[in-house]
């Protein structure tokens, strides 16, 4: 089996508009490539809402910053040609930095409040990167639906917040964590983990469940969570806790009581130098 490679944004937007002419919808799940199971979940939730699906495969420079993994982000098209094509993906848009980035671009889409807290406070102009090119990848692809993963919950409010707020007429879709059996939400970036730090890294998931297990049984108050929670985390000997953060998901604002009906639990954490973000939404009884 194989499946259409697009490099050019004219080719593509030619593409998408042929297939809207012909009254097909078309959904699109942006990426940065190495694929994994949790990507293929996404490619697999746009293929039952859309006649044609787009993966698009661009390891964005501009939401990295200079001390960050771009260089060494993995990439493999092979690979991810079989995950895409195993997963029902028609076409990959797979365009180079230059065709994305011409010398003169000088254009920002920025969303102001959320993208500051959280992952915005550890890495101040990622979001920026990420809300420009999904502006662009959606005036390339032309989709009627998108989809992201909660996976990045912050991502996934803040790229709802540009539909909304600029008015781009796609109905976002928000598919839920795909994990390892053992509790690790899946990453691409799990592929820097040594074996010591992927078996410590399990403390994540199993400081969220403890949170949650809390919240149900009724703790309201977050100091006592996240004391608790820093300890599990500890236990697995990682090298910073960057944040562990009680959020109201609606508005995505930091809480320190929690109130019904929902809470977002998230965190990011260090194991050596890999950086490891991970989450858990509990709806209260
Ligand atoms: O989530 C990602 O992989 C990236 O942030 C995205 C949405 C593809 C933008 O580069």
């Amino acid at each position: 089996m194989s499946i259409q490679i697009v490099k050019s944004i004219r080719e593509m937007q030619d593409i998408a508009e042929r297939f809207r002419c012909e009254g097909k919808i078309i959904a699109v799940v942006p990426t940065m490539g190495y694929l994994h199971q949790g990507h293929a979940s996404l490619i697999k939730i746009a293929r039952l809402h859309a006649d044609v699906v787009i993966t698009t495969i661009f390891v964005n420079p501009t939401q990295f910053a200079p001390n960050e993994d771009y260089k060494s982000y993995p990439r493999d098209l092979d690979h991810d040609k079989t995950v895409a094509i195993d997963a029902g993906a028609d076409i990959i848009f797979f365009p180079d930095v230059s065709e994305m980035y011409s010398k003169e671009f000088s254009s920002i889409v920025e969303v102001e409040g959320a993208s500051k807290i959280l992952e915005g406070s550890f890495r101040p102009t990622h979001f920026q990167g990420v809300t420009t090119v999904v502006a662009k990848i959606f005036h390339i692809t032309k989709p009627h639906i998108a989809v992201f993963g909660q996976k990045d919950a912050q991502q996934a409010f803040i790229v709802q917040k540009i539909v909304k707020d600029l008015n781009f007429g796609i109905k976002i879709i928000i598919a839920p964590i795909v994990r390892e059996e053992d509790g690790l939400a899946l990453s691409s970036r799990n592929i820097y983990l040594n074996d010591t730090d992927r078996k410590n890294a399990l403390v994540l998931y199993r400081s969220l469940q403890y949170a949650a297990k809390r919240i149900q049984e009724g703790a309201r108050n977050v100091t006592d969570i996240r004391i608790e929670m820093e300890k599990i985390i500890k236990g697995g000997n990682p090298s910073q806790i960057d944040y562990i953060a009680f959020v109201n998901p609606e508005i995505f604002k930091e809480v320190e009581i929690i109130e019904p009906p929902v809470v977002l639990v998230a965190l990011a954490v260090r194991f050596g130098t890999t950086r490891l973000i991970d989450n858990l939404l509990i709806r209260l009884k």
